[in-house]
């Protein structure tokens, strides 16, 4: 017997806990954390004793707070409060707010009094996650903080950090934050986000490739002719300006979501579900990716900016950052030698989509004549992360009819059809896995680093360069001519997802 997929999956309920989110008026607590809060209680998957405590600067009373949270459950979440009054009453209990700066070591004690109180009255045993929903820079403050307040009381329970992405702005900066957080936590007690690695169809990645026997042989050299990852976005940068305009494609999604996707497409069959044997097949991935040198950016990496960019809010009118990257990486290892992993990501492209797309190689032998076989391509075999989950591949068939004529055809299975619902929110899960003590969809330190190092070469590259010719593709397309101009060079097209 195989042991059970555990990935996410557990049904168990989590511990008593207090959740406290530090970071509570802004726009991910808003947004994701608490409607996926509100999903997770309507579902009965939190425990009777847990609470929410809300940090954050702005004064609030409680019952304010929970006026917020109720909205925000309104608009994001899939339970609706107006729909679920009960419920919802029920869950605004558990919701409290505490004002404090996070430098104010005043704050941090008041806190550690009230979460005494807390567990008293809600029997929440001196469990603590902590969830640092603020910008980056006060991560490792926070963390420093929450050390020196020693606010688990001693003896059996436990405190986890969740660090929100972006985990640094580059290898130095990712380390020192590493150094900082490893110096109050344990790397145990660490769980830094990507949000993709809850999303329902990444997991299924493992079930796929790891729960059926007919795609282990075919997933390799030997079959595959290249893989193509896509991550767009047909929305612009939004209000997200100031973020955006220092951080760029390149180090928002690729550092981050897309080698975290190529590493788990391509990595070897772990021993187990457990955190570490996961984490382990995918840094060996990370570690197989073939550093890239200055020519290599100049010939395989390229970059562009979309039209309207530069008059974006909170955006320089000159600005040089990149809303747009797609590259080439080769794995050097016996399973991927030669095989390409072309990957691209991009703001205001044709469509959203997220997938991955195996392209297997052609037949050996070319059985039917040029003019039955038009138009047949390759095998393609492809995960779709989003929209519509799901997994389909394409395949050559004979058209109806005397004649011998072949079409492409899919077989497709799509998440909703299947299992009658769309998956639920990816933040749903990595807040029940975090609570559970189960790290294996968060990135280890070694993983975030080495990942970092990947890109170092390509930002250090461009900062040598004169300035790129931006903008340099239209909105509602899919990039740049010269990403195109990639894969031509190689005898390849990007197929659109
Ligand atoms: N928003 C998203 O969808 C999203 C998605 C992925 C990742 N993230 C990441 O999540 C993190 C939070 O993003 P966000 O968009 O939610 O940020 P945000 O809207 O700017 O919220 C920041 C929060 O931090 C609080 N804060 C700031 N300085 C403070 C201080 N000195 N003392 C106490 N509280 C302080 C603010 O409280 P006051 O307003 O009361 O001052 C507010 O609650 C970022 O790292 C971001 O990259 C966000």
């Amino acid at each position: 017997m195989f042991p059970p997929l555990r990935v996410g999956l557990s049904a168990t309920l989590p511990p008593p806990n207090i959740l406290v989110i530090f970071g509570a008026t802004g726009d991910l607590t808003a947004r994701k954390l608490l409607p996926a809060l509100f999903d997770l209680f309507c579902a009965r998957k939190l425990p009777a004793q847990f609470c929410i405590v809300g940090f954050a600067r702005r004064e609030k009373s409680d019952d304010e707070f929970r006026a917020d949270a109720r909205a925000s459950a309104q608009r994001f979440a899939r339970a609706k409060p107006d729909d679920a009054r009960a419920r919802w009453d029920e869950f605004a209990q558990r919701i409290f707010y505490h004002t404090g700066s996070f430098d104010s070591f005043d704050a941090y004690t008041r806190l550690a009094e009230r979460l005494r109180e807390l567990d008293t009255t809600y029997g929440t045993q001196g469990n603590r996650l902590f969830y640092l929903a603020t910008a980056p820079e006060h991560y490792a403050l926070i963390a420093e903080r929450l050390g020196a307040a020693h606010l688990a009381p001693p003896g059996g329970p436990w405190e986890r950090l969740i660090v929100e992405k972006p985990f640094g702005n580059d290898l130095a900066s990712a380390h020192a934050l590493n150094r900082q957080l490893l110096a109050i936590f344990d790397e145990s007690q660490i769980y830094r986000i990507d949000h993709y690695l809850g999303k329902e169809t990444v997991q299924n990645i493992f079930a796929f490739r790891f729960a059926n026997t007919i795609l282990e042989p075919l997933w390799n050299r030997n079959y595959v002719d290249h893989v193509q990852i896509t991550a767009a976005e047909s929305i612009g940068i939004e209000n997200r300006g100031e973020y955006y305009d220092k951080a760029g494609a390149l180090r928002d999604m690729v550092q981050s979501h897309l080698l975290q996707l190529v590493a788990l497409t391509a990595m070897e069959p772990p021993v187990s579900f457990d955190a570490t044997a996961v984490r382990d097949e995918k840094i060996k991935v990370l570690r197989a990716i073939c550093p890239l040198c200055d020519r290599d950016v100049d010939d395989v990496v390229v970059r562009g900016q979309y039209d309207a960019y530069r008059t974006e809010p909170r955006v320089a009118p000159d600005s040089n950052t990149e809303t747009f990257v797609a590259l080439k990486l080769m794995i050097e290892n016996w399973r991927w030698a030669g095989v390409p992993f072309y990957v691209r990501t991009g703001k205001r492209l044709a469509k959203r989509a997220t997938e991955i797309q195996i392209h297997f190689k052609p037949v050996p032998h070319p059985l039917f004549a040029h003019d039955v076989g038009n138009g047949i391509t390759p095998n393609v075999i492809a995960l779709r992360i989003q929209p519509d989950e799901g997994i389909y591949w394409e395949f050559a068939a004979k058209r109806p009819g005397q004649a011998i004529q072949l079409s492409n055809v899919r077989m497709d299975f799509c998440y909703a059809d299947s299992f009658g619902a769309a998956p639920g929110d990816a933040y749903e899960t990595l807040l029940l896995d975090a609570m559970r003590g189960d790290a294996t969809l968060f990135n280890r330190n070694d993983e975030v680093e080495v990942a970092w190092s990947l890109v170092m070469p390509i930002l250090e590259r461009w900062a040598q360069l004169p300035p790129p010719r931006f903008p340099n593709y239209a909105a509602g397309t899919w990039g740049p001519i010269t990403a195109d101009e990639l894969l031509a060079r190689d005898g390849r097209a990007w197929r659109a997802p």
